[in-house]
């Protein structure tokens, strides 16, 4: 694989969700590596903040923009204030939510059609709107954070593996689709990462269950197969490798310490 590869001058990065977490990682390690980065938040404000402090850190251009990945009309915005800033080489679909809820459960009807709408269709509407754009230029890579919930299931959270697991099946034919094209398209799939979304969970469960928040970090760390929660520097390092590679449809999966490739896809077609 590559380690030298950059989005074509005067184009950026795009990383959804990179207000938080895993976003803001692979954002920061972009702006790190000299790569202009638009990061998205639904606040227009936070992510603007958000991005203005990672620019002062980085010394990288980095800009902010509300977007709701959920809304087609946030979308439309989004593409068309996009145009003041940079065409869009190398998008990071991030943004996601994760609840619980038992599968029984009559609530989970809709719980399931909101995390679609989220993990699913969000990566979906990105791509219709930024990926003609690659496919015309003959270039770009789509890294899509997608998690251990794509490979596997896992209990009271059937609405949230059920998107994840729509997300990789997606994913999987696009990525055969564009590699002839010159477009990657590929995959991260993390065991508990530390970032917010999990403190989140570590709470929930803390108040069903009582148990201390240490206990329940461990437990979580635990069931890892690496046995500790995955860093948000590894999935930063891991989706930049991806950006970088010269194959689509590859699958990483990151289980806390270390980063398999469980697929290595197809070579992509020359520019
Ligand atoms: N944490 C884990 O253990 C883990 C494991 C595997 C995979 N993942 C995946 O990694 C991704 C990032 O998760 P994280 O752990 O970094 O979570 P996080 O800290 O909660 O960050 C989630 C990000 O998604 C954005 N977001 C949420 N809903 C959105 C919407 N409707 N439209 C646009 N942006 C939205 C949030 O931005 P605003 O709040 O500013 O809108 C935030 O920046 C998710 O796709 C998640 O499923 C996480």
């Amino acid at each position: 694989m590559s380690a030298e590869l950059t989005p074509l001058d005067g184009t950026a990065a795009l990383v959804t969700g990179g207000t938080s977490g895993i976003g803001a990682a692979i954002a920061r390690a972009l702006l790190r590596a000299g790569t202009p980065v638009a990061i998205t938040g639904r606040d227009g404000d936070r992510a603007s903040g958000a991005a203005q402090a990672l620019q002062e850190e980085t010394g990288t251009e980095c800009a902010g923009f509300a977007l709701d990945v959920t809304d087609d009309g946030s979308c439309a915005d989004f593409v068309r204030a996009l145009e003041g800033f940079r065409p869009i080489e190398w998008l990071v679909n991030n943004a996601g939510v994760a609840e619980t809820m038992a599968s029984a459960s009559p609530g989970n009807l809709d719980l399931a059609r909101r995390l679609m709408e989220v993990n699913f269709f969000g990566p979906m509407r990105l791509f219709a709107a930024l990926g003609p754009g690659m496919l015309e230029r003959g270039g770009g890579r789509v890294v899509q954070v997608a998690s251990s919930a794509s490979l596997q299931g896992y209990p009271y959270v059937s609405s949230y593996v059920a998107s994840k697991h729509a997300l990789m099946g997606w994913t999987r034919s696009a990525a055969l689709e564009c590699a002839p094209k010159g477009v990657g398209v590929s995959a991260l799939c993390p065991h508990y990462v530390d970032t917010p979304m999990t403190d989140r969970s570590i709470e929930t469960m803390r108040e069903k269950t009582g148990r201390s928040e240490e206990d329940l970090r461990a437990f979580l760390a635990a069931q890892n197969p690496g046995g500790a929660l995955v860093t948000v520097r590894e999935v930063a390092d891991a989706a930049m490798e991806l950006l970088r590679s010269d194959r689509s449809g590859a699958v990483y999966e990151l289980i806390g310490g270390s980063t398999a490739v469980i697929e290595e896809g197809v070579l992509i077609g020359a520019r």
